[in-house]
């Protein structure tokens, strides 16, 4: 007789205790997440999350600044998102030989939303899954072989998504990735114009603010010249809303600061799950859905099995009504600006901040890069410490010290990002300020930061890496 294979359940799962969690994550899951979340010790598990909160199993809260690389708008658990799904249930949800009651009404949702004559969406399950339907849909109208992407952007890490994304450290292990591809510093107009007067682009992809480039905004005019000229050389322009929707900016959508300004390609995620369904979206006009997909021929050329499946639609239904009913654009934009002025003046008194930008609830706090700090805690430990690795103390720090949950920023590990539920209180912000300043102090300063969170460990952990 064959020996019954021994299964976890759920609730095996949520009643396992941190060591177990962390040794499964190790040995099943993501060896190297596991260690480098331990050495700043941040691989603690979470019971609940409400708002913008977490409880450890302790019962210890955490204010969530890092908001699921933003994704959590409207912060954890919503209830109108869960209620959502709720009505849903019992529904089918994957069924696609039929058609979607929910899917059609979000796309009309986000046709009413978007600005000029976005009206078609295709769904799909991620922020990288809208990118590449957004290259297809731009090769197959235009069938040019280019695409200008930007220095420093951030699109996801599927092959293409990842050929169109701006950080070598992520693309070059895994090349060759798609052969036609030029990149142009974000911002710069006449780079930009020189590669469509080439005539070959299919596309030009941006994100209105770069977010894992650090926060980085464009220069005033920057996105309506780029328009114009994608225009003039018949290229596609893709806005890359995936982070920066949904009123993390201060904005529905952060291109809506440019008043009349419409893209021919505008590709959504993150928050538009309601912070529980994994959800993307790619929205074009009606003339070029159709142009590339219409018809009974070609209308699966580009298709996905989860797309549009019922509990995402009823989330993401929810989430655009949310959005409107308690504009939290303006929320964020009130908050944003309340924010940005009390970090500048933090800025202004320490040297370990370098710069404080952003728009909205969508602010990045840059530290200072300088190599004496790096070369201070590099004497230190006597092992090269890199610039990924300060982030990440950072982050630590305000982690262990003070209950705040923050990253850097994926192509600029200098820059904290604070992108939190935009719910979140007043009090809540001054927390946050206060504890920033508290980690920018000098007395505090790096190699407390660093000895607090554990560089010894970090050292040795380094070392054994060979680095
Ligand atoms: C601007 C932008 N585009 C695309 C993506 C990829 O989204 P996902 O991780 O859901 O694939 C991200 C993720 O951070 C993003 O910030």
């Amino acid at each position: 007789m064959t020996e019954k294979i021994s299964l976890l359940k759920v609730e095996d799962a949520l009643s396992l205790n941190r060591k177990k969690v962390v040794e499964n994550y190790k040995q099943f899951v993501n060896p190297g997440l596991t260690t480098l979340l331990s050495l700043v010790d941040m691989d603690r598990p979470f019971a609940r999350g409400e708002g913008t909160r977490v409880w450890d199993y302790q019962g210890n809260s955490f204010l969530d600044c890092l908001s699921g690389f933003g994704s959590l708008n409207f912060g954890h658990n919503h209830p109108a998102i869960l209620e959502a799904i709720e009505k849903v249930k019992g529904r089918p949800s994957l069924l696609q030989s039929a058609l979607s009651p929910l899917a059609g009404a979000l796309g009309k949702n986000l046709a009413a939303l978007l600005p000029g004559d976005l009206q078609n969406t295709f769904f799909c399950n991620s922020g990288t899954e809208a990118v590449e339907a957004a290259l297809k849909l731009a090769r197959i109208i235009t069938h040019k072989p280019h695409v200008v992407t930007t220095k420093d952007s951030f699109h996801g890490k599927t092959m293409g998504s990842l050929s169109v994304t701006g950080r070598v450290k992520y693309l070059q292990p895994f090349g060759p990735l798609l052969p036609e591809i030029s990149v142009v510093p974000f911002g710069d107009v006449s780079q930009l114009e020189a590669e469509l007067a080439k005539g070959n682009c299919a596309a030009f992809i941006v994100e209105p603010i770069q977010g894992e480039g650090g926060i980085n905004l464009a220069p005033p005019g920057y996105l309506e010249e780029a328009r114009r000229l994608c225009t003039e050389h018949e290229t596609l322009m893709i806005v890359d809303e995936v982070q920066t929707g949904f009123g993390r900016t201060g904005y529905n959508f952060a291109m809506n600061e440019i008043e009349g300004f419409a893209p021919d390609v505008v590709c959504l995620g993150k928050s538009l799950g309601g912070g529980i369904m994994p959800i993307g979206a790619m929205v074009t006009t009606a003339y070029l859905w159709n142009k590339a997909y219409g018809g009974i021929e070609k209308c699966l050329l580009h298709s996905s099995t989860f797309g549009g499946n019922a509990w995402a639609m009823a989330a993401g239904i929810a989430a655009v009504n949310l959005l409107v009913d308690e504009d939290l654009a303006k929320q964020a934009r009130e908050k944003g600006d309340y924010l940005l002025q009390a970090l500048r003046g933090i800025k202004d008194k320490y040297d370990l901040i370098e710069d404080v930008r952003g728009r909205g609830l969508f602010v990045g706090v840059e530290f200072s890069s300088s190599k004496g700090i790096l070369n201070r805690i590099t004497d230190t430990i006597g092992t090269k410490v890199t610039h990924d690795y300060l982030g990440s103390l950072i982050a630590g720090d305000l982690y262990n010290q003070h209950n705040i949950i923050a990253a850097y920023t994926l192509n600029n590990p200098n820059v904290i990002r604070l992108e939190p539920p935009l719910t979140i209180s007043y009090e809540e912000l001054d927390y946050l300020v206060a504890s920033l300043e508290k980690v920018a102090s000098p007395k505090a300063g790096m190699l407390g930061i660093a000895a607090k969170a554990g560089i010894g460990k970090l050292g040795s952990v380094l070392k054994k890496a060979g680095r």
